[in-house]
């Protein structure tokens, strides 16, 4: 594909660019990123899509001229939450319980062709150097014991990756990490990531989403020195590293 000089930039990350076309959005990897991750972002964006959940179609997957990998959607047009949480902090709870309810609603989803979670899980953990291999045993065992499950989970669902269209409909984008599996391990990973910005925000999340899931915070708790892991394996930011690592060691292994 050709992008436009008309183009916008959303975001650019260590190993990616986002860019708004006006009515379509371009991800575009760097070439550090294999292009079998591009096409399983669009693969699992179109099961997504089959599945009925409100999301952006895929369009397109192709090279971009001079840069990298892209994959193109529709642009849902709209604002984040996490744009409406940093707008006005006094709804932040509002927003949260949307949030939640959002996330339940996606869980109630099945999409039998998506990738299994504790594969990707089990893969994670054993690409990690940080860690020695009899932790990296202790996890996987924690994984083996964890109730098997397949509901659609988003694998990095935080306020970011939820846009209130115009339409007033909430839609989900940045499907790259979803997989079939627990919804539990799901709201781990989201209560990690609240954490790593804001441990407030954290405990104010989980205590919601148990109590709408009717989810007991215990199995949660379960899930979340696996799912440190995994975050720790995909390396977003090393400044984080020793948090995560601290959360790992964190477990109890009766
Ligand atoms: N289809 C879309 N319509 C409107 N806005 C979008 C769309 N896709 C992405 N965006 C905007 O671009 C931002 C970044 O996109 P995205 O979340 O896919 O990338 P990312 O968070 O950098 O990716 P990753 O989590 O895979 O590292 C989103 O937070 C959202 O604001
Ligand atoms: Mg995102």
């Amino acid at each position: 594909m050709i992008l436009s000089d008309s183009k916008t930039q959303i975001v650019e990350r260590g190993n990616k660019k986002v860019y708004d076309l006006g009515d379509k959005i371009v991800k575009v990897a760097n070439a550090a990123k294999p292009v079998s991750d591009v096409f399983n972002e669009a693969l699992n964006l179109a099961r997504i899509n089959e599945a009925g959940i409100r999301s952006p179609k895929v369009l397109e997957v192709s090279e971009v001229e001079g840069d990298g990998w892209a994959v193109m959607t529709e642009k849902v047009p709209g604002v984040t939450l996490a744009e409406k949480m940093a707008e006005d902090p006094s709804r932040f709870y509002e927003y949260l319980e949307q949030f939640v309810d959002l996330q339940i609603e996606i869980h109630g989803f099945r999409a039998p062709l998506l990738n299994r979670q504790r594969d990707k899980y089990a893969r994670m953990i054993n690409s990690l150097a940080q860690i020695n291999a009899t932790t990296r045993y202790n996890l996987l065992e924690r994984l083996d014991g964890m109730k098997k499950e397949f509901q659609v989970c988003h694998g990095d669902f935080n306020p970011s990756n939820v846009i209130v269209g115009e339409d007033g409909n909430l839609y989900v984008c940045d499907w790259a990490h979803a997989t079939q599996g627990s919804p539990a391990a799901d709201a781990a990973m989201t209560y990690l990531l609240f954490a790593l910005q804001d441990k407030q925000q954290a405990e104010a999340y989980l205590e919601l989403y148990c109590d709408r899931a009717d989810v007991p915070m215990q199995i949660v708790r379960r899930w979340m020195s696996i799912v440190a892991a995994s975050e720790l394996a995909r390396g977003r930011a090393d400044q984080d590293a020793d948090f995560l690592l601290s959360w790992i060691d964190v477990v109890d292994y009766q």
